[in-house]
């Protein structure tokens, strides 16, 4: 994994911006792989703004999002389809025809799963997949136990998940406890991965990530097995790390390659 530490979330928006505008820039007709929830929308914003600039392209790109809660329909203000089109596909060029998330309001949910993944392989599979990080260790809404090999199915959030995302409900509301959720498989099958993690409330499900051993305990340590996986984190989600140093060290000399080997992209 490579291990990049930024001052603040501020910075960690910009840096992943920059990753994902260069991925657009190496291929204008990326699949990219979206992620939901509090941590991404500073890095939505900020494509939302180099597009607004007029530097940034959506226009042949197609879209996965990782999650949807089970029993909300696709305009339900707490939909993942609703955040979705808000912080980013409705303010730039994307045709929405080609952006997916999966439909947590199926008649019969059990069969979105295969159908997603089939739809995916159909695009020719994941160039770059976003992710966050739960406070337990989750990506996506594969929940500690799940299986490493799995692939996009109905999961049972659990209380932790529950509660964290008990922010985004009114009191009192319908908040769903099943959401449909790329596996960790599925994941593990994009070519590149880019994850961010900003908080302290991270700290530990970073350090077990990068650092811990790969487990269905902490889902996010299955990344330990991706060839490319990029971890940007602000100084607060990286508190715990004990090898920090040695990631810093190995930036260094990536430029250095870079530099005179070029880039390896
Ligand atoms: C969202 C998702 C989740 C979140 C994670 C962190 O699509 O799949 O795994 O990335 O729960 O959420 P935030 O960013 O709100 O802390």
């Amino acid at each position: 994994m490579e291990i990049i530490i930024h001052a603040d979330a501020t910075q960690v928006a910009t840096r992943a911006a920059d990753f994902i505008t260069a991925q657009l820039g190496h291929k204008p007709d990326s699949v990219l792989g979206l992620a939901t929830g509090s941590t991404p929308v500073a890095t939505y914003a900020d494509l939302v703004r180099r597009h607004q600039a007029g530097s940034l392209s959506f226009a042949q790109v197609t879209t996965f999002n990782l999650d949807e809660y089970v029993g909300l329909p696709p305009d339900h203000p707490q939909s993942y389809r609703s955040f979705m089109n808000k912080n980013l596909f409705d303010q730039v060029d994307i045709d929405l025809s080609r952006t997916h998330v999966p439909d947590g309001n199926a008649e019969n949910p059990v069969e979105v799963g295969p159908a997603y993944e089939a739809t995916i392989d159909a695009a020719g599979g994941i160039d770059l997949q976003v992710l966050g990080i739960g406070t337990n260790g989750h990506i996506a809404f594969n929940e500690p136990t799940s299986s490493l090999g799995s692939r996009t199915r109905i999961k049972t959030l659990t209380e932790q998940t529950f509660k964290d995302n008990s922010r985004s409900f009114e009191a009192g509301e319908f908040q769903p406890r099943l959401a449909i959720t790329m596996g960790i498989q599925t994941i593990l099958e994009a070519r590149r991965i880019l994850l961010l993690a900003t908080g302290a409330s991270k700290a530990q499900a970073v350090v077990d990530m990068v650092e811990g051993a790969i487990t269905a305990s902490c889902p996010a340590s299955a990344l330990q097995m991706h060839e490319k996986t990029t971890v940007i984190i602000d100084e607060a989600a990286a508190s715990k790390l004990t090898l920090r140093p040695y990631y810093t060290w190995v930036l260094d000399q990536q430029d250095q390659i870079r530099d005179t080997f070029g880039n390896p992209w």
